[in-house]
C-alpha cells in the first residue's frame, strides 16, 4: 500500500511510519514540523507540508496518488486549547476540512483519523465504548468531534470511508530506542516522570488531589505506541479490503491507573525516590478515562502485545 502519513515526524506518527515500512508498505510523511522532528522520520520518504496549503497538498496528491491518508496532524495540548480555541479551531477542524475536501478532489477516499477520549467529555459510565455520549468539554475535544461528524457527511456525499480511531493515552516508545515522545512543551505524565527521574526536572507536579477517585487523582488509561501502531495497520488493512463500512473505534487497555499509582510504579521499577508535588487542577481534565476497545477486539482482531503497565513503562526507561 501507498500510504500518506500526515503528522509523521510526531510521536505516534513517527512509529506508525516505523511499522507500516517494516510491513513492506510504501510510507511518505507529510508535516510542517511545527511540533514534530524530521529526525525522527527514520523511513520512506519526507515531503515538507501544512495541511493548510491547499496548492501543496494537490501536488502531492497528483505526484503520489497514495491509497491511503494516516492523518496524525493536529495540536493535542488540551489546558492551551482552552485559553487559545482559534490555534485549535484552525489547525484540527479547518485543517482537516481542506485535507478532505484535496482528498476528493483527488478521488483519494480511505482514511484513518487519529481521534481522542476528549470527544467524549465527563464520563457518564465506565468504561467508555463508542455509543457513549459525546460532550467534549474543551476545545480540543470539540475540534476532533467536529471532524468525526464532517467525516459521516463525507462518507454520504462522496463516499469517502474512514476508520476513526480515539486513543485514551498513548505511553512507551518503540523498542530499538530510536524514537521517542518528544513534546515540547511535554504536558503527558510519563514522559514527565521520566525527566524528573533523569534529573532533566525538579519535580513532578501532581495536578488535582481532590478528585472523586481512589487516591483523589485522575485516572487514565494507556496504551502502548506500538499496539497503536499495529491497530493502525490493522484499519487500513480493512479499509482497502474491499467495499468496506467506514467505523469508529475506542482504544486502550481497559485498565484504569491515577496519576500517584502511576509515579509510584515508576518509583518502584528504578528504586529511584524523586520530588512530587500537589499542585491546582488543570481546566478541562475529567476525573476518569478508561476505554472499552471490545469492538476494536471484535471486529478488526485488536490485540495489544505490551498490555500491562509495568512493561509500558519498561520501553520508556530502557
Ligand atoms: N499522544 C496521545 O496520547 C494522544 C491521545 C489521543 C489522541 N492523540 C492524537 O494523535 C495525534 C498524534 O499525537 P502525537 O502525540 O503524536 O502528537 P505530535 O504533536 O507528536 O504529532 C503531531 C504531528 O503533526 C504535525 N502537524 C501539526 N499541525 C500540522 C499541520 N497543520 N500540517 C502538517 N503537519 C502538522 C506536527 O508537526 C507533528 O509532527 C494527534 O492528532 C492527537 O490529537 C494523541
Amino acid at each position: 500500500m501507498k500510504l500518506f502519513i500526515i503528522g509523521g515526524a510526531g510521536y505516534i506518527g513517527s512509529h506508525i511510519v516505523k511499522l507500516a515500512y517494516e510491513n513492506g508498505h510504501e510510507v511518505i510523511t507529510l508535516d510542517n514540523l511545527s511540533t514534530g522532528h524530521k529526525d525522527s522520520v527514520l523511513y520512506g520518504k519526507f515531503e515538507y507540508c501544512d495541511i493548510q496549503d491547499s496548492n501543496r497538498l494537490n501536488e502531492l496528491f497528483k505526484n503520489y496518488n497514495p491509497d491511503a491518508v494516516m492523518h496524525f496532524s493536529a495540536y493535542s495540548i488540551v489546558g492551551e486549547s482552552t485559553i487559545d480555541p482559534y490555534k485549535y479551531y484552525y489547525n484540527n477542524t479547518v485543517g482537516t476540512l481542506n485535507l478532505l475536501k484535496i482528498m476528493i478532489d483527488n478521488d483519494c477516499k480511505n482514511f484513518i483519523f487519529s481521534s481522542t477520549a476528549a470527544v467524549f467529555g465527563n464520563p457518564e459510565y465506565i468504561p467508555i465504548d463508542e455509543t457513549h455520549p459525546k460532550n467534549p468539554i474543551n476545545p480540543y475535544g470539540k475540534s476532533k468531534l467536529m471532524v468525526e461528524q464532517m467525516l459521516e457527511d463525507f462518507d454520504s456525499a462522496h463516499g469517502l470511508k474512514y476508520v476513526v480511531f480515539r486513543y485514551f493515552n498513548a505511553a512507551g516508545h518503540d523498542k530499538s530506542g530510536k524514537l521517542a515522545e518528544r513534546h515540547d512543551p511535554e504536558t503527558h505524565l510519563l514522559p514527565l516522570v521520566i525527566q524528573t527521574l533523569n534529573g532533566q526536572r525538579e519535580s513532578i507536579s501532581i495536578y488535582g488531589s481532590d478528585y472523586d477517585t481512589k487516591d483523589g487523582t485522575c485516572i487514565r488509561d494507556y496504551i502502548h505506541v506500538n499496539d497503536l501502531a499495529q491497530v493502525h495497520l490493522q484499519g487500513v488493512e480493512y479499509l482497502l479490503s474491499g467495499d468496506n463500512g467506514s467505523k469508529v473505534y475506542n482504544l486502550g487497555s481497559g485498565n484504569g491507573f491515577s496519576v500517584k499509582e502511576i509515579i509510584e510504579k515508576v518509583k518502584g521499577i528504578t528504586g529511584k525516590d524523586f520530588k512530587v508535588i500537589e499542585d491546582e487542577r488543570r481546566e478541562g481534565d475529567p476525573a476518569v478515562l478508561i476505554a472499552s476497545s471490545k469492538r476494536a477486539k471484535k471486529e478488526l482482531g485488536f490485540s495489544p502485545k505490551i498490555d500491562k503497565i509495568d512493561d509500558i513503562i519498561r520501553t520508556l526507561i530502557n
